[in-house]
């Protein structure tokens, strides 16, 4: 082929190639042999800030974080609020970021990251629940939720819902919702 036709078909499949792994995981390059349900996108620090509060998180929580990416929200939570926290985490990349983020911010006795598949990891002892995943991995979670969870323990999604529940708060956030529920 010559260099005229060859370049351009190359840019092409390059972009193509981007187009399939790129877009989802821009700015967080994640381990080849991993395969999570849905890609790292770290959820802003003021819609963090919206999702702990709303879930009036106090000292006595124990808030696990199912797919914790960089540990972000348990940390603000052992950081903020005293709570005790527990992020499940399939990319054993981030898992190490988040460990290493939690001795910066000086909350590694509080927090813990778990490396595994958060369908498989047992969460009966949170209080709190956080998510940021997609609907259909929500409602895949929908029957876990309720079967591990006791009454009065807290839900909150950032963007997606679960299933047909009815969130008792819908909040907006820099154009970002936040769901939350109670476990009844
Ligand atoms: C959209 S990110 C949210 C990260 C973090 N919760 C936040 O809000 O900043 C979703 C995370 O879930 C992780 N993940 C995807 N599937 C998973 C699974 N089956 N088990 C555990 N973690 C998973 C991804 O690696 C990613 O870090």
């Amino acid at each position: 082929m010559k260099a005229r036709t060859f370049l351009p078909a190359l840019a092409a499949v390059s972009l193509a190639l981007w187009w399939i792994g790129g877009p989802a995981t821009l700015g967080a390059a994640q381990s080849p042999d991993v395969h999570p349900d849905i890609h790292y996108v770290p959820t802003p620090n003021d819609v963090v800030d919206a999702m702990l509060t709303v879930a009036h998180v106090t000292g006595t929580d124990m808030v696990y974080d199912l797919g914790s990416g960089d540990g972000r929200i348990v940390i603000e939570a052992a950081r903020r609020f005293g709570a005790r926290g527990v992020g499940v985490e399939i990319d054993p990349d981030l898992v190490k970021r988040a460990r290493e983020n939690a001795v910066k911010a000086g909350v590694s006795d509080k927090v813990s990251f778990v490396q595994g598949d958060l369908f498989k990891t047992d969460f009966s002892s949170a209080t709190v629940v956080t998510l940021y995943l997609s609907p259909s991995i929500n409602l895949r979670l929908e029957s876990k939720l309720k079967r591990e969870l006791k009454p009065g323990s807290r839900v909150v999604s950032h963007r997606f819902p679960i299933g047909d529940w009815a969130p008792e708060q819908d909040l907006t956030v820099g154009g970002n919702h936040v769901l939350f529920w109670t476990i009844r």
